[in-house]
């Protein structure tokens, strides 16, 4: 064989990278989809290896790396820096790129120049942070060829606005409201959810009545999958870990034990619990 012919170790990688279809097969069949954040290669290669489908590069960064009080400052370059980091260090995980605020809300052409600079870092989707408001943004990309998860329920960057880290939803009105969010990003041609915390019967309606794959997180056992901040899984965080966090390394003596724990609760429905619900 010639070194033409050689297959690039990254041209192998790409063959085995999970797709966006592939996510919607996987929540079509009944199998529950696991997701974490990440925000570099080793993190991310080891989150690979113990078969988390969905590698997030979420603003939680400013939060959990950079040590701020919100996700707000996060910058797009900072954003590309680590969804580059985390791509390099992954082959089957598929990678999402958060799209920092500021960087999307003012019109649909600065989420397209947002966007597109996140996958020419490697990312396959980006996730955008709204309700109905955002659909002509969520088409503007999708018939661009840029794939969207829209965020509902909690939305961190509208911390300033919602007066803290609060449960969504809770109202008959207000859980009306966020099922009109859903139906209008996914008419829009939104592929993916993020609903954060809700009740957990809203989490459920959500994902019964949305036709794409709904990801809690403080939205209860009946999505199609989970996405915790990989440093809460591991019991990372300076204060008291929020309701729907579970410390997987806790009793365990190994990040890869810890994260292969992570993987099994999520895909056999052990998590989350009871006590992780609203
Ligand atoms: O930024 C982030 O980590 C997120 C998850 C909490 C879903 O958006």
């Amino acid at each position: 064989m010639s070194a033409q012919q050689a297959p690039r170790p990254d041209a192998a990688a790409r063959v085995s990278r999970l797709t966006v279809p592939a996510l919607a097969k996987l929540a079509a069949d009944g199998v529950r989809i696991a997701m974490l954040t990440a925000y570099d290669a080793s993190f991310a290669a080891l989150c690979d290896r113990a078969g988390v489908d969905v590698l997030l590069v979420g603003d939680s960064l400013g939060m959990v790396v950079q040590g701020q009080l919100s996700t707000l400052s996060v910058s797009l370059a900072e954003t590309l820096y680590h969804t580059r980091c985390v791509v390099a260090g992954c082959a089957r995980a598929l990678v999402i790129a958060d799209l920092p605020f500021g960087t999307y809300q003012a019109s649909p052409c600065a989420a397209y120049d947002a966007a597109a600079a996140a996958l020419k870092a490697g990312a396959q989707m980006v996730k955008i942070e709204g309700g109905a408001w955002l659909a002509p943004t969520v088409a503007f990309l999708t018939t661009r060829g840029i794939p969207v998860c829209g965020h509902i329920g909690l939305q961190p960057q509208s911390v300033n606005a919602l007066g803290g880290y609060r449960v969504q939803g809770k109202t008959p009105d207000a859980a009306e409201a966020l099922q009109g969010d859903a139906r209008a990003l996914v008419e829009a041609g939104a592929a993916l959810l993020v609903a954060e915390c809700v009740p957990r019967s809203l989490g459920a309606a959500l994902t019964a009545a949305s036709g794409v794959p709904v990801i809690g997180i403080g939205a209860g056992p009946d999505c199609s999958g989970q996405v915790l901040v990989i440093y809460d899984a591991l019991g990372i965080q300076p204060g008291r870990p929020a309701r729907f966090v579970r410390n997987f390394l806790s009793g365990r003596d190994s990040v890869e034990a810890a994260l292969a724990a992570y993987v099994a609760a999520v895909k056999d429905g052990t998590f989350p619990a009871a006590e992780h619900c609203f």
